[in-house]
């Protein structure tokens, strides 16, 4: 099946946030906020993508960098649209765009009891990271 896929736009967010919304495998905190997303696309343009059909959003995919590693966050594809090579070729255009200006690496977050996501990135050719473990902290 044929998708239009084009450069997230932020007139798409209320839409992109829905489509989100729709997966437990998906956090979404106050930075996925409208004025959240702004920020990270004019910090990393033309980087993050949102797949269509028919006119309905089908997929969507936030990437960035922060100068040394590119990071893939929020990638989403429709139920109705699985398996069709849209989450593959979402990130295709992610690691596209970040070659293009020499990044090297690319890192993404996943929870660990997401199988299907594991299965997904692992099939593409993503390797665990066993021996690194992620900490956080809150900054007001
Ligand atoms: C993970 C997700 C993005 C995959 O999207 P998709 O468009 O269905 O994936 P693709 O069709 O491009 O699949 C590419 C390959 O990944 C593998 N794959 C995809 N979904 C899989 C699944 N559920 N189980 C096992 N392997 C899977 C297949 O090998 C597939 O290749 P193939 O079709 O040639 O066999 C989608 O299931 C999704 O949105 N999940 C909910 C949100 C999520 O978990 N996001 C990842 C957060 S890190």
């Amino acid at each position: 099946m044929n998708f239009e896929i084009y450069e997230m736009n932020l007139k798409d967010y209320d839409k992109i946030y829905q489509l989100w919304e729709m997966s437990e495998d998906i956090e979404l905190s106050q930075a996925d906020s409208y004025s959240g997303i702004e920020k990270f696309l004019k910090r990393n343009p033309s980087m993050s993508f949102v797949a269509w059909k028919n006119g309905e959003i089908a997929g969507a995919v936030l990437c960035g960098n922060d100068g040394r590693r590119g990071y893939i966050h929020h990638l989403m594809v429709h139920p109705d649209y699985r398996h069709q090579g849209l989450g593959r070729s979402l990130v295709g255009r992610c690691l596209y765009a970040l070659t293009r200006i020499g990044i090297q690496k690319c890192h993404l977050f996943i929870f660990e009891d997401n199988k299907d996501g594991m299965d997904f990135w692992e099939s593409l050719g993503w390797t665990e990271r066993v021996k690194l473990t992620m900490m956080s902290q809150e900054l007001d």
